[in-house]
Order: C-alpha cells, then structure tokens, then sequence
C-alpha cells in the first residue's frame, strides 16, 4: 500500500479515487497552508511515498531532500511555479499538474474581469449599495464598448487560446498576440494576429490578458516600461500568477492614468497587496479563485489522483512536468 500526504483539503472525489487504488491517504488537518517547516516536519516522521501538493507549497531541494522516500508530487493546479524542477531533474523526482482541470473556467474569469471592468460593474455596486443612485443619467459611469476593439493576449496555451475564442466569437473583437512560439491554430480559428514582441501587442490592444507560466523569463513580464506602452484608455487582466506584474510599477500606473485599469485574480506578494492598490477606484480584485467552481476543483482533484495512481502503476502520469 502507498502511503500519500496531501497538503491540503481537496474534493473527496479525488481522495476516493486514491483509496479505491489501495492509496493509505493522510490529510493535513489543518485549514490553511502548511509553513515549510511544518510540511518538512510531516515528511521527516511519514515515510511517505507521495505528496499531493498545493499551489502554496514550496516544494525545494530542502524539502526533497527531508522526504528521500516520496517519488512523486503531484501538484493540486495548473501553475508550478513552487517546484524546483531543477532539483526534481537531480534526484530523479518526478512532478506533475493538472493542466486541464480548471482551464476553461480561468478564461471564463479572465472574461468576469474584463467586463467588471468594462462595464463598470463594481463601481455601480457600490455606487447603488451607498445610496448615491437618484435616478437615470445620461452622463452617469460611461463604460468602454468591446466590438470591433483589440484583446492582446499574451501566452497562448489552452487558457489564453479559450479567452481568445471568447473574445472573438463573443465580444466580436479582433485578437492580437504574442507567444514563444507562433501558434497557427490561434490565427486559423480566431483570425489572431501574431506579433514578434510583447511590446507590439501592448500598442494595439484595448484589453491585455496574461496567459504566460511563472519562470525567470516571465517574471515582472508588465514591468514600468511595458506599461507605459499600453494605450491609456486600456485595461491590464492578470489570472496567471502575480509576479508576472511589478505590482508597485501597476499602482503607480493606475494612480497616474498611464493604462485605464487593471482586473487581478493573483497578485505578487500573495496574499498580500502592494500598497495602495486595495484603494484603487480603476482595480477590480479578486483572491485567486479564477478556477473556483465546484466542478473545476473536482476535476483537478481527479487529475491530480490519476497522475499518482499512473506513476506507481508504473506509466507515464498524464501531466507530466518532469
Ligand atoms: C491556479 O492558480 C492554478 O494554477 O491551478
């Protein structure tokens, strides 16, 4: 019988399916993400074979290295920014995620941000919920219309390809964008329009969507600079991981109206905010619940319980990383 710590509480279905494969599954009992120390701490005594791991756990050299025994951890999420493949790679530690589970309902967020923000939807909440609405007013929350404008995606995998389909067959909007690599299928289905930098696409898009994993290369990707090339009138959507936005360069930028607003689902100090953006009338934020459906978390769950129960029946795990 193999012995699996998850880190966190998941959907049951995924923890059943471990069972049902003779998986001995140890929950963490606590509601919240465990410390490093605590996780190591929990590896050292468990003996365990495997970890299903959360987006929150960083899982390092260190961390390996205390847990000789585990040979797999599957992560709990499409990103894997808190793997050090590198270490992976060196002790032949093998590493998965769940692609799958979840995407269609970021690019449905992504989609929530955008109109939030467009439509000015918060700001009329509030606007109503204070009591400051007296009646119709031509002049009243003008919003920005969406047809015939330019959604910019940067990063075009499944989630970036699925805002893009929304954008076009949707919103009847034109799709600019860039990736590491062309992606033909993109231009063929949508009518997108490749660009060779990221800067080009920041000049011609009305709405920027970032679609882009976590890595050195992406890191602080929306910098100052990159921000003061994007149209005034234009909005930033960031549902991919917060570091790709210099945080503090994105607060002085909508302060100064050098880009229209910005709508986050992640932001780069996690949970924390830079400061001064919760104070922002040009933001709309939520706390990283872009894949928060019931039906998305159970379809990770599964993915990540399928990716265990592949490697110890010795295949290769569906959502392999290395
Ligand atoms: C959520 O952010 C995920 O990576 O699944």
């Amino acid at each position: 019988m193999k012995k699996i710590f998850v880190t966190r509480r998941i959907p049951e279905n995924g923890l059943a399916l471990l069972r049902e494969n003779d998986f001995a599954v140890d929950v963490s009992s606590k509601n919240r993400p465990l410390t490093k120390r605590e996780l190591i701490k929990v590896l050292r005594k468990g003996n365990y074979d495997s970890v299903l791991s959360l987006l929150t756990d960083a899982i390092d050299a260190e961390v390996m290295d205390a847990a000789p025994s585990v040979k797999i951890f599957a992560n709990y999420a499409i990103g894997f920014n808190n793997f050090d493949l590198a270490a992976a790679k060196a002790r032949g530690v093998t590493l998965t995620n769940t692609p799958g589970g979840g995407a269609e309902r970021v690019a449905e967020h992504a989609w929530g941000l955008i109109l939030a923000l467009t439509c000015r939807i918060v700001e009329g909440d509030v606007y109503i919920k204070k009591g400051k609405y007296k009646g119709w007013d031509p002049m009243l929350l003008h919003g920005t219309n969406l047809a015939g404008k330019t959604l910019g995606i940067i990063g075009t995998g499944r989630i970036g390809a699925d805002v893009a389909h929304r954008a076009r067959n949707g919103f009847m909007m034109e799709v600019a964008y860039y990736d590491i690599v062309r992606n033909e299928k993109l231009e063929k289905d949508f009518g997108a329009v490749f660009y060779q930098t990221v800067e080009e696409v920041l000049r011609v898009a009305d709405v920027v969507s970032l679609h882009v994993p976590l890595s050195d290369a992406t890191r602080h990707l929306m910098n100052k600079e990159r921000l003061a090339i994007m149209k005034k009138t234009a909005y930033l959507i960031n549902t991919s991981r917060g570091p790709v936005v210099d945080e503090c360069a994105l607060v002085e930028a909508l302060r100064r109206g050098v880009i229209a607003g910005a709508g986050l689902d992640v932001f780069e100090f996690e949970p924390k905010l830079a400061k001064g953006l919760a104070k922002l009338p040009n933001v709309v934020l939520t706390p990283h619940i872009a894949s928060a459906t019931e039906l998305a978390r159970k379809e990770m769950a599964e993915l990540a319980a399928r990716n265990l129960i592949s490697f110890f029946e010795g295949k290769t795990p569906p959502n392999l990383i290395v």
